[in-house]
């Protein structure tokens, strides 16, 4: 029994409106004292013609006698309802032990396809803690609508063509070596690219050289190809050990260059629909009108751009995939480039460009300032997480030095860590990096949740690993079980909130909330010494808890040791 719902209805029935009006206005209040929800009337004001406060009094009337409702209460303008406890727990309970991992999913999403473009870090760059955002918060939402039944399509959409690459091949020819590629990998490759940058400001002649090149890859000449899939080869093997790490996968590797013999149908159609016009030497779409800078299309040399990749791909996945949306993960800074290509969408005709949703994020910074990528500053995925194990490992040879698979727990807290701390905030926040804050096992934190975890799997694993079936849901009236329960009966609602937003966050939270409850119901109450029946109850709560706090983690990519 879903008590939200029930309550929802008996408002509606009692107020003579659809309980689909009520249910999005109940609320829960802050103060368990206050009720369990609550219902603010002045939004019937109007309709019923009366002061709220005197349609709260008659309301409260009307509903004494409900069977799975304590007390129904008029407190000014509010209603607030006190649930029968034992019956709460009972529900709540009785579910999550029943449905164990399935527990919080649903068929919300059923029939839908949502298409998700994260991650896609640019080739022959270092993979670093920018695209950490998009490979995460990317991840936690594929994972959300999965559970909430929708088809899931991830995309990696690699960076790997454009001119940055011819510019690669004329480094690669000028100042590398074979050698140093295969030893190095990325870091050769973003030296000599470095260099080239530099050498390219004295000798403008490179750029030309660069171009054509890239003019030579897009023709398909066979000595462009070969070192362009060489050094996409090998960044492919670097980023994929970040993803192992991290435990990402993807449906799609279908990159920039998948689109380099898919442009030319695209940008003929342009040019039927009257879009494209000619602006000092190259093709644009205007986009006056939006009042925005025109979208680049073709640029003077012939070459194609981000853009004109973008608008191919997006036509490409609504003819593959038919998706009812299709979400783009990015910085913040990268808006305009999508609100322009998704205007060029509009004025091809295509209705469904309003399925096309970019979701932004804010910046990653050390404690010591904003991270860099251009100058050779950069901090990499791989060391940073390397980092984050290591100090993990410390902090547990000081906790538990007896701990069995040691280094496996490091693993799973250290990255674990890094993922939580990534999804802790609303996206448009910025992440900063603090290894005190986020390995904190005391803090809001991953290492905190997992931690919890881990307790209520060791008071389950002291208790033998079973209870008995016969529960007497009588015994947990306690404010503190309540709380826990609520959290419990929550979780569903928090991961379709979460979908609806776009916000990983909302359940980050949500799973600190149930970790601080747990641990202030395992501070009041005794468990293990408890006797018999009131031990049963409380292992069905603890129970419970690991049950949700392991989904909930999963939903976010983030493992869940039972001992740590
Ligand atoms: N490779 C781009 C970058 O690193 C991100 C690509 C995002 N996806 C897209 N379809 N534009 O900034």
């Amino acid at each position: 029994m879903d008590f939200k719902n029930e309550i929802a209805k008996q408002i509606a029935h009692a107020a003579g409106l659809q309980a689909e009006e009520v249910l999005p206005f109940l609320e829960v209040p802050p103060n368990a004292e206050m009720g369990d929800f609550a219902y603010p009337c002045f939004r019937l004001a109007k309709v019923l013609r009366q002061a709220p406060n005197q349609i709260a009094a008659q309301l409260a009337e009307k509903m004494q006698d409900v069977a799975f409702l304590q007390k129904v209460e008029a407190a000014g303008p509010y209603l607030n309802f006190f649930v029968d406890k034992s019956l709460f727990s009972r529900s709540v309970l009785t579910k999550v032990l029943q449905q164990q991992a399935d527990y919080g999913k649903s068929e919300l999403g059923k029939g839908k396809t949502i298409v998700i473009d994260y991650s896609s870090p640019n080739i022959a760059k270092p993979f670093h803690v920018g695209h950490l955002r998009s490979t995460v918060i990317g991840n936690a939402l594929y994972q959300i609508h999965q559970a909430l039944g929708y088809h899931c399509v991830g995309i990696n959409h690699l960076g790997d063509w454009g001119t940055q690459f011819g510019k690669l091949i004329v480094a690669y020819q000028k100042w590398g070596s074979k050698e140093a590629v295969e030893e190095q990998g990325i870091q050769e490759l973003m030296r000599i690219y470095v260099k080239f940058h530099e050498e390219a400001e004295k000798d403008p002649s490179l750029d030309d050289e660069a171009r054509g090149w890239f003019v030579k890859m897009q023709n398909g000449e066979e000595e462009a190809i070969r070192l362009w899939k060489w050094f996409y080869d090998i960044s492919i093997r670097e980023f994929e050990r970040v993803y192992k790490m991290l435990g990402v996968s993807f449906d799609a590797y279908t990159g920039e260059s998948f689109y380099n013999d898919k442009m030319a149908p695209v940008v003929e159609e342009l040019k039927e629909k009257g879009l494209l016009k000619e602006s000092e030497g190259a093709m644009i779409v205007d986009l006056e009108d939006e009042n925005m800078p025109p979208c680049l299309i073709i640029r003077k040399d012939g070459g194609t751009l981000y853009a004109t990749r973008d608008i191919t791909a997006a036509l490409y996945r609504k003819k593959t995939y038919n998706f009812d949306k299709c979400l783009y993960l990015t910085a913040l800074d990268q808006n305009l480039h999508f609100a322009q290509w998704f205007a060029v969408i509009k004025k091809m005709g295509y209705d469904w460009y309003k399925d096309l949703i970019h979701v932004p994020f804010g910046l990653v910074s050390l404690e010591s300032g904003k991270l860099s990528t251009r100058h050779g500053h950069v901090v990499l995925m791989e060391e940073l997480l390397n980092q984050s194990i290591s100090e993990t490992s410390r902090i547990i040879a000081e906790k538990n030095p007896n701990l069995e698979n040691k280094d496996e727990v490091a693993k799973q807290v250290g990255i674990g860590a890094v993922i939580f701390n990534d999804l802790y905030n609303s996206r448009i926040k910025d992440v900063v990096f603090s290894w005190e804050r986020m390995l904190n096992f005391d803090g809001e934190t991953g290492p905190y949740v997992q931690y919890t975890h881990a307790r209520a799997c060791s008071i389950l694993k002291k208790a033998g690993n079973t209870f008995a079936a016969d529960v007497d849901f009588s015994l947990l009236g306690d404010a503190a079980s309540t709380a826990v329960c609520k959290l419990l009966a929550d979780y569903p609602a928090k991961i379709a909130e979460a979908a609806a937003k776009l916000e990983p966050y909302i359940l980050t939270r949500h799973l600190v909330d149930l970790a601080q409850a747990f641990n202030k119901f395992y501070h009041d109450n005794p468990i293990l010494n408890s006797e018999e029946a009131t031990k049963n109850a409380r292992l069905a709560v603890v129970s419970a808890v690991a049950i949700v706090l392991k989904n909930g983690l999963a939903l976010l990519g983030i493992q869940a040791p039972e001992q740590m």
